[in-house]
């Protein structure tokens, strides 16, 4: 049987409109109200809601104005909702419940375990971060996230000395997620893959929130990963289980494209994607040009992570 799988570069007509289109539905949107309507659902409800806005670590600087709210809550890569249209994201969020919300830690840790989220929140100080956040695609954004740094629960679950990786699973629901059944060719469910030592990395974060408000569906309620100097696709959404083991884990990028997604995927001017220059991108919601940073602007902190390795 032939089955056409469509690449990720293959974009549907009305997403390769002029930009000025996409602007002008987004603000006939906006204007309707219609903008972040039902974004919260049931996370809005949950009493972990209280714990939103957190308060701002001042040590993570921006160099350019925050994304404004509803371009970065509607314009989302969430395959399990839409694989191709990044508009129609939020907008297929209705079925998928959030809350309550558990993920299981297991493989080669000395406490392996089911996390309740409230719980788990209730044991970790949240803070709101400002990061950049560079889709591998040559977008990006500037975006208040709140959560703890990955350290923390790393530390908690006590890794073995042979444990060398985390590897991230994305839940499965099809039911709830229809992009699942909309592009059943791919590996569901998402998957992805750090080593420990980057997850260490005080800027890699689990994050919960966004725009002080807990993180609405289509940015990965309610629990995902962010590693601002990674390409987003390493940051895995709505996380349902991490496993900790001792040989690199498979991506879903990576084993579904091998030539265009690899394992580390940190953000690299002078690496062009196969197919685009990875040299500028373009800034959410405006689309002006900018250069593109080595590590997304944060080589201070990470490059000694690769020094002599692959990345
Ligand atoms: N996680 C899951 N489970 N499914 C996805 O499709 N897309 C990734 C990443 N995490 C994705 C995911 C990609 S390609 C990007 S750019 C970011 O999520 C987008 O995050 P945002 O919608 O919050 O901007």
């Amino acid at each position: 049987m032939l089955i056409r799988i469509p690449k990720r570069w293959e974009m549907p007509e009305r997403e390769a409109a002029p930009e000025s289109a996409w602007m002008n539905r987004r603000e006939i949107l906006k204007s309707a109200g219609l903008v972040g309507a039902g974004t919260l659902l049931g996370a809005e409800k949950d009493a972990s809601a209280s714990l939103y806005p957190a308060k701002r670590n001042p040590a993570y600087k921006l160099d350019r104005p925050i994304t404004e709210e509803w371009a970065a809550t509607g314009y989302n890569n969430f395959y399990e909702f839409h694989p191709t249209d990044k508009q129609a994201v939020k907008d297929l969020t209705g079925k998928f419940k959030p809350m309550p919300w558990s993920f299981e830690v297991k493989g080669l840790v000395n406490k392996p375990g089911s996390f309740d989220l409230d719980a788990l929140l209730k044991k970790v100080t949240l803070e709101e971060r400002l990061y950049r956040f560079r889709c591998v695609e040559a977008w990006s954004m500037a975006v208040p996230w709140t959560g703890f740094p990955m350290a923390e629960l790393v530390k908690m679950v006590d890794p073995k000395p042979t444990a060398r990786f985390m590897r991230f699973v994305t839940v499965y629901r099809p039911d709830e997620m229809p992009g699942i059944k909309m592009a059943s060719w791919y590996k569901w469910p998402y998957y992805e893959g750090l080593r420990i030592d980057e997850a260490m990395n005080p800027l890699a974060m689990f994050v919960t929130g966004l725009y002080g408000k807990p993180l609405p569906i289509q940015n990965g309620a309610p629990f995902r990963a962010i590693v601002p100097w990674k390409y987003g696709y390493k940051s895995a959404k709505s996380i349902a289980t991490i496993e900790f083991t001792a040989k690199q884990p498979g991506t879903f990028w990576n084993d579904s494209q091998p030539a265009e997604y690899g394992f580390y995927s940190n953000v690299n001017p002078d690496k062009p994607h196969p197919r685009w220059s990875q040299a500028s991108e373009k800034v959410i919601p405006t689309m002006e040009r900018r250069p593109t940073l080595p590590y997304n602007g944060y080589a201070e902190e990470v490059s000694s992570l690769y020094t002599g390795k692959e990345n």
